[in-house]
C-alpha cells in the first residue's frame, strides 16, 4: 500500500482521496482554506457529492487533513488537485499549481508528483523544468488527468472507462499505473503531452455533441421535428452512441467552459485557429439565452412577469454553481425586468444570483408565477406537471430547458408546455398569445 499526498481538497482531491483510502492506501490531503481543512477533520464534507460522506467516514483512519505541505514528507505520490481556472484571457491560470511546486517540502524517499488537474500541454515539461530549477530532479512527474464528472465522482472514479498515465520515464508511469490496477479498466500509457492532450480532446468532444444536438434541436424547431426522437434514432447508430445527445439548454459547470476555452487558446496561441471549437462555444452561449426568447413569445414582454427558475445548480446531485446556466438566464430575466424567484434542493445561494429570490419549494417558487423553467433536471422535478403546480401558477406555461417532462402528460395536466427542439401544440397557445407570435419560424 502507498503513502498518497493530495493537494487540493475540492471534488478532484477529496474524490481521489476518499477513493484511493478505500483502496487501502494511506492519505493526506492539504489544502489552503482553513474551514475546509476544519469541516474535513470534523467529519464533514464541504460540498454535496454524493458517497463521498459514506466513503470519508468509513476510512477516517487512513485520512488525514492539513494547511501544512510538510506533512506530505514521507508520501511516494503526491497528487497536485488544484484548481485551473480561466485566466482573463481565457488561458488555464496554473499559478495554484506553480504554488504547490514552490511549496513542496525536502522529499527524503523518492516521489512522483502526479498532475490531476487539467493542465494546457506543455505544463508537464514546463513542471518538470520547475522542480529541476528547484534542486528537486529526483522527484518524477507523471500527468493523470482525471475524467470523473461531478454527481457520480465516486462511482466514476471507481470504474472509470480508462485511466491515462503519461510520463517522461517508464519507472515514473509504474507504480501511478500499479495503483490503478485493482480498478481492472485499461490503463493508457504515454508521453506526458498526448496524456494532457487526451483531456483536453476528451472534453472538446463532448462539448462538440452538446452543442451538436442543441443546434439539432433548434433546426427540429424551425421544422416540426422532435429532437428526442431524433437522438434516440442517431444514438442507436453503434458508430455514434447515444452519450451527450441530450438537447437542452447548454452545458455549464467548473470543466467544460473553461476546457474549451483554455483549448482554443493553447491552438491560438500556437498559431492555429481552432474553428469547430470556436463553434461549440458560440452555439452554447446562444443556447443559454434562446429560454428568453420562448418566454417572449409566450408572455410578451418580461417586464413584470414572474418566473420561477427551477433547478440552479449547473447539473443535477451537485451544488456547484460555477458557470450554471442558472446564472445567465437568472442575469438575463433580471435586465429585461422580470420578477425571479428561484429553487434548487441543494443550493442555498449564491453571490452570481443577486436580485433571485431563493424559496425553500417548488410551490413557493412558482407561487403566481408567469412561467416556470426547468433550468437543471433534478429528479424531484419530473412531477412538475400537478395540480398543485398548475394552480399555484397565474400563468399554466412550463419552459423546460432540459426535457424533462412528458410533452402530452404536461399539456394533458393543463400546462401550456415547451421544450427544447419538440413540435409545439395548438394547446400551447396561452389565452393572450396570437397565432402570429406563435408561429414556428418566430421560434428562434
Ligand atoms: N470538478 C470536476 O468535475 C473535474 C473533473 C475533472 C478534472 N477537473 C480538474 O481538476 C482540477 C481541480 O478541480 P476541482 O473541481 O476539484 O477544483 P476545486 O476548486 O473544487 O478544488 C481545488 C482545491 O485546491 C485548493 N488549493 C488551491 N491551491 C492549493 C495549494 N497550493 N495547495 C493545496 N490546495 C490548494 C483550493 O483551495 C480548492 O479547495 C481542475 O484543474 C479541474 O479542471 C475537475
Amino acid at each position: 500500500m502507498a503513502r498518497i499526498g493530495i493537494f487540493g481538497a475540492g471534488w478532484v482531491g477529496l474524490v481521489t482521496g476518499v477513493c484511493f483510502a478505500e483502496l487501502g492506501h494511506d492519505v493526506v490531503i492539504r489544502d489552503i482554506v482553513p474551514e475546509k481543512i476544519e469541516a474535513l477533520g470534523r467529519g464533514e464534507v464541504p460540498f454535496h457529492e454524493r458517497d463521498v460522506p459514506e466513503l470519508l467516514e468509513r476510512n477516517r483512519r487512513r485520512l488525514s487533513f492539513t494547511l501544512d505541505a510538510n506533512d506530505v514528507v514521507g508520501c511516494e505520490l503526491l497528487f497536485v488537485c488544484v484548481d485551473t481556472p480561466p485566466t482573463y484571457a481565457g488561458d488555464a491560470d496554473l499559478s495554484r499549481v506553480w504554488s504547490v511546486i514552490e511549496e513542496l517540502p525536502p522529499l527524503p524517499v523518492r516521489s512522483i508528483l502526479v498532475m490531476k488537474s487539467t493542465v494546457p500541454v506543455g505544463t508537464g515539461a514546463k513542471v518538470r523544468a520547475g522542480l529541476d530549477a528547484r534542486g528537486l530532479a529526483d522527484v518524477g512527474y507523471v500527468s493523470n488527468p482525471e475524467f470523473l464528472s461531478e454527481g457520480r465522482a465516486v462511482e466514476e472514479f471507481m470504474h472509470p472507462d480508462r485511466v491515462v498515465v503519461g510520463a517522461f520515464e517508464d519507472a515514473d508511469a509504474d507504480p501511478v499505473a500499479a495503483l490503478y490496477e485493482p480498478l481492472a479498466t485499461p490503463i493508457v500509457r504515454c508521453d506526458v503531452n498526448s496524456a494532457e492532450m487526451i483531456k483536453l480532446a476528451a472534453n472538446a468532444f463532448l462539448m462538440t455533441r452538446i452543442s451538436f444536438i442543441n443546434e439539432i434541436a433548434n433546426v427540429c424547431e424551425a421544422t416540426g421535428a422532435d429532437v428526442v426522437k431524433v437522438a434516440e434514432g442517431v444514438g442507436l447508430d453503434h458508430r455514434l452512441g447515444p452519450h451527450f445527445l441530450r438537447a437542452g439548454i447548454g452545458y455549464g459547470g467548473s470543466c467544460f467552459p473553461k476546457d474549451s476555452l483554455a483549448l482554443k487558446q493553447l491552438a491560438s496561441n500556437s498559431g492555429y485557429h481552432f474553428q469547430l471549437l470556436s463553434a461549440v462555444i458560440e452555439v452554447n452561449e446562444l443556447q443559454k439565452r434562446r429560454v428568453i426568447g420562448k418566454l417572449k413569445r409566450h408572455l410578451g414582454s418580461l417586464a413584470g412577469r414572474k418566473v420561477a427558475l427551477l433547478g440552479l445548480a449547473f447539473k443535477p446531485n451537485t451544488d456547484d454553481m460555477r458557470e450554471a446556466p442558472s446564472i445567465v438566464l437568472a442575469s438575463r430575466l433580471l435586465a429585461e425586468g422580470a420578477e425571479v424567484r428561484g429553487w434548487d434542493p441543494v443550493v442555498a445561494g449564491h453571490p452570481a444570483l443577486g436580485g433571485v429570490e431563493l424559496v425553500g419549494s417548488v410551490v413557493e417558487a412558482v407561487q403566481g408565477a408567469d412561467a416556470a423553467v426547468i433550468v437543471t433536471e433534478w429528479p424531484d422535478l419530473r412531477e412538475l406537471a400537478r395540480e398543485e403546480v398548475r394552480r399555484a401558477m397565474a400563468t399554466p406555461l412550463i419552459v423546460d430547458g432540459r426535457n424533462l417532462l412528458d410533452p402530452a402528460l404536461t399539456r394533458a395536466a393543463g400546462f401550456a408546455y415547451e421544450g427544447i427542439g419538440r413540435p409545439m401544440s395548438p394547446t400551447d397557445v396561452l389565452p393572450e398569445t396570437t397565432e402570429r407570435e406563435f408561429a414556428p419560424e418566430l421560434n428562434r
